[in-house]
């Protein structure tokens, strides 16, 4: 397995030809936002570069309604070194656009995740994070998006919650001192992961106008659900919402230096909450009755950036 720079390095490089490739195509002419076609692919730059990152969660593809003009993207499948996906309708895509309109500020979206229950490492699950941040030239800001189960009894399915702190209770590790990576430093400090400028901003801007929750978000590795037990004791660690992605991410951003905003959209109340079954269906029918006030957020944090 080639180390995390190298499998960084290569999947930048082809993206940044394939944008080459879409821009000459287009314009029939050389690119005019960017890339000197003499240089090679792997030194070229996306000029302007994207300024932010966002991650959307299981259902809330929607979201890409607001990158508009979308101007790259490329499935994963097309990326060296991204796993395909394993979960029907789930391709994922990098898609780099602007949020809201022209003006807007320029991203890159990552449409879709590589899970821990995939099977995959916590160093391959951040591979589409670092390759979005290089593509930036360093990130100012990450949006994760997630789908989730209330365990807080107080929240209900279709709410919002901003992620203030995490519980990683994935069994998986970003920080290892045997891994080839920059995360194998010890003592990474965990206490600010979810940058309290734009919470405040959020709950400041929309306290009134919607239900925001602020909370703790558990991440678990999956793909099971969770059993009742096991929610009335993630209850007891003060955990508020149970999901199974976003805690190596956040890691990850947190050591490359990139403010990070955290919103979970509740699409189930968890396992034992009330007296029925789970289904991922579910899951993915109850992320739509958010998409607006979703979009209403990832609005105002891009406009404050
Ligand atoms: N548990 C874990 N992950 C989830 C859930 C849940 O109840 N809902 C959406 N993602």
């Amino acid at each position: 397995m080639p180390s995390i720079q190298q499998r960084v390095e290569e999947a930048v490089a082809a993206v940044r030809s394939g944008w080459l490739a879409a821009e000459t195509l287009a314009a029939g002419t050389p690119p005019t936002e960017t890339l000197a076609v003499d240089t090679p692919a792997a030194d070229t730059q996306v000029t302007p570069a994207p300024e932010a990152i966002l991650v959307t969660g299981s259902g809330l593809g929607s979201i890409l309604k607001s990158v508009s003009p979308i101007v790259f993207e490329m499935s994963y499948n097309d990326i060296p070194h991204l796993p395909a996906s394993r979960i029907a309708g789930h391709t994922g895509r990098l898609v780099i656009g602007h949020y809201g309109n022209e003006q807007g500020t320029k991203i890159v979206v990552l449409d879709g995740r590589v899970h821990g229950y995939e099977g995959h490492d916590p160093l391959t699950q951040v591979l589409p994070l670092l390759i979005a941040n290089e593509l930036c030239g360093g990130a100012r800001l990450a949006v994760l998006t997630n789908a989730v189960g209330a365990i807080n009894e107080h929240f209900a399915v279709g709410e919002l919650m901003l992620i203030k702190d995490h519980i990683n209770f994935s069994g998986q590790s970003l920080v290892e001192l045997n891994s080839d990576s920059d995360f194998g430093g010890t003592n990474l400090d965990m206490s600010f992961v979810y940058t309290p400028k734009y919470r405040q901003l959020l709950v400041e801007r929309f306290a009134q106008g919607m239900v925001l929750h602020e909370g703790t978000y558990l991440g678990v590795k999956g793909a099971m659900f969770e059993t009742p037990a096991e929610i009335r004791a993630f209850r007891t660690w003060g955990a508020d919402v149970v999901g199974m992605s976003t805690v190596h991410e956040a890691t990850a951003a947190s050591r490359l230096g990139i403010d990070l905003v955290g919103i979970s959209v509740i699409t189930n109340m968890a396992a034992g909450i009330e007296a029925k079954q789970l289904t991922h269906q579910e899951v993915l029918d109850n992320t739509k009755g958010a998409a607006s006030q979703l979009g209403q957020l990832l609005h105002a944090v891009f406009t404050a950036l």
